[in-house]
């Protein structure tokens, strides 16, 4: 089983810094990977650094989202604020993840979203129906799958770690 997130609508010149976002988030809440539509060799080199630094194996791939869909075999969860409430819906996709060990990717866009994705998804699924943002919404989704667990993982080969502290920066490096 594993967990990727689809982000498209990606325009390298205009959403660098919120895409570097989405990476962290999905990589911090327990995705696997990212695959973005549009090749930003700065996003990937950002990721890999912080994977050599902090640990895990989180992975930054490009294709279309066409490529993507083609390619994947299991469930899709097409986050938008049009959808469904998804919290009606996230049992339904743990039990198909964690006990049926389906592959999930998670749809977010950016500006606009191509209509296909509303048929090619399984599930399009709101985070509230009011209009935020893709970090917000995959964070909470994210969350929600995991139960909350995935803030305690631990990332394997870290070279840093943080001790947490009241006050200040504890690190400790390998
Ligand atoms: C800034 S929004 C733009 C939404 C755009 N107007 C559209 O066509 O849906 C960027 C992305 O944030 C996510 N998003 C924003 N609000 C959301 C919500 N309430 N629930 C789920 N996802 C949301 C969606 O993935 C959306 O594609």
């Amino acid at each position: 089983m594993s967990i990727t997130v689809l982000r498209i609508g990606h325009r390298p010149e205009r959403d660098h810094r919120i895409t570097t976002h989405v990476a962290l988030v999905s990589r911090a809440f327990g995705a696997d990977s990212i695959s973005i539509w549009e090749r930003d060799e700065k996003i990937k080199k950002s990721l890999d650094s912080v994977v050599k630094r902090w640990g895990g194996n989180f992975s930054v791939l490009f294709e279309t989202y066409k490529q993507a869909f083609k390619k994947f075999d299991g469930v899709s969860v097409h986050l938008t604020m049009y959808g469904m409430p998804f919290e009606d819906k996230i049992d339904e996709i743990k039990d198909l993840v964690f006990n049926q060990k389906k592959d999930l990717m998670i749809v977010v866009g950016a500006e606009k979203v191509p209509k296909e994705i509303y048929e090619l998804a399984n599930y399009n699924l709101s985070v509230t129906n009011q209009p935020h943002s893709e970090i917000s919404a995959l964070a909470l989704f994210l969350d929600r799958l995991n139960s909350g667990e995935e803030i305690k993982k631990e990332f394997n080969n870290a070279k840093l770690k943080i001790i947490p502290s009241e006050k200040g920066k504890n690190i400790i490096a390998e």
